[in-house]
């Protein structure tokens, strides 16, 4: 399919690299391609970033048919533009699509389409050290029924933002609580895709966190609330014995990250023991208590590695690392984010130059 290019004539203001924070601004042109049952997908087009009409009676709506991806582009020091694994958030976006029986796409297409967009929205990528342009590529039914069923047309868009540096004041071990009371996803639900309606139920549990102090949400298994899933909108990984620990994703409840894949495979490689198994909070507060556990971080697109200084479970709280980064997250940090800004060599076929 033919991209057709119709560039916005109007250029925004650009903000200041400092004031960009996290999604706070959007780029002049957005991608956009649509699917009818009948047609296929058609009309792929890069055109000016607007809001556009959409019937109030489109299944979007109403039951929630949406999925997302989340994704960044850097500026290398050598001027070079770099997407991470991208063809990983792809594949992922294309199997949430699957699972929520809307349609599936080619993902090396929607690769290039992203690619062309980068290219003409250079200028929104800040070339700062530690900035970025995020990614959002999503897709809505936007097919007219009130009765539940899936929707025979879709519209697919890729936007762009700039982002600030995750760590403006550096990395700060964060205090995660451990939910005992809501669940986010069960086996046989959507858990393990990214589609939005995971992300509505989660938004009143995190408020009720945040009012308590803590910083993030660690989830339990719906069934038992023994085992540890994720945290927020990120992987988790604990460090036991020197080995590297983080839940597996056998049960179908959690997200498999993309960066939760890079740090087990860097692990792997630097001869740090991996285990993806189920792991009880019982058994992370028993290490926290015995000074076996060492490290505890999240993982994710947004901050890559963030450790966890504190962990609240029922009436217990434990503080891991004298609420320091520990070596291991600190070397999967600096290796990952080297490698994105180009001042590492890319040896694992991780990066696509862009431009
Ligand atoms: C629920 C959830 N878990 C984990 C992650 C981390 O995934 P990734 O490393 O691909 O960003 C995300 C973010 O995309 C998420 O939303």
């Amino acid at each position: 399919m033919k991209i057709e290019i119709n560039q916005s004539k109007n250029k925004k203001q650009k903000p200041d690299w400092d004031e960009c924070g996290f999604c706070k601004f959007y780029s002049d042109n957005m991608f956009v391609t649509e699917w009818d049952d009948k047609k296929g997908w058609y009309d792929a087009r890069i055109e000016q970033y607007a809001p556009f009409l959409i019937d109030p009676a489109a299944l979007v709506f109403h039951y929630g048919q949406e999925v997302f991806e989340g994704m960044k582009a850097f500026y290398g020091v050598d001027g070079k533009i770099r997407l991470f694994r991208p063809e990983k958030n792809l594949h992922r976006m294309d199997e949430t699509m699957q699972r929520l029986a809307m349609t599936n796409i080619d993902t090396d297409f929607v690769l290039e389409a992203i690619k062309k967009l980068l290219v003409i929205e250079k200028d929104w990528i800040p070339p700062v050290d530690g900035m970025a342009i995020y990614i959002r590529p999503f897709c809505i039914a936007t097919g007219t029924h009130l009765g539940v069923k899936r929707s025979d047309t879709y519209k697919y868009f890729v936007i762009l933002s700039p982002v600030g540096s995750y760590y403006p004041e550096g990395m700060k071990p964060t205090k995660i609580y451990v939910e005992d009371n809501y669940i986010r996803s069960a086996e046989g639900g959507i858990g393990k895709y990214k589609a939005g309606a995971n992300y509505a139920g989660t938004l009143l549990p995190g408020d009720e966190v945040m009012k308590k102090g803590y910083s993030q949400i660690c989830w339990l298994d719906a069934k038992e609330k023994k085992y540890v899933e994720e945290v927020g909108t990120s992987n988790i990984a604990f460090v036991i014995n020197g080995k590297l620990v983080t839940p597996s994703l056998d049960r179908g409840t959690i997200l498999p990250g993309v960066t939760r894949d890079t740090v087990i495979k860097l692990a792997k490689e630097w001869n740090i023991p991996v285990e993806e198994r189920d792991i009880t909070v019982e058994e992370v507060f028993k290490a926290a208590e015995d000074g076996s556990l060492s490290e505890v971080f999240a993982t994710g697109t947004a901050a890559v590695i963030s450790p966890v200084g504190l962990m609240r479970w029922k009436d217990k709280e434990v503080i891991v690392n004298e609420q320091k980064i520990g070596p291991i997250s600190q070397r999967l940090y600096d290796e990952v984010t080297d490698l994105q800004y180009g001042k590492k060599e890319d040896k694992r076929g991780w990066i696509q130059i862009v431009e």
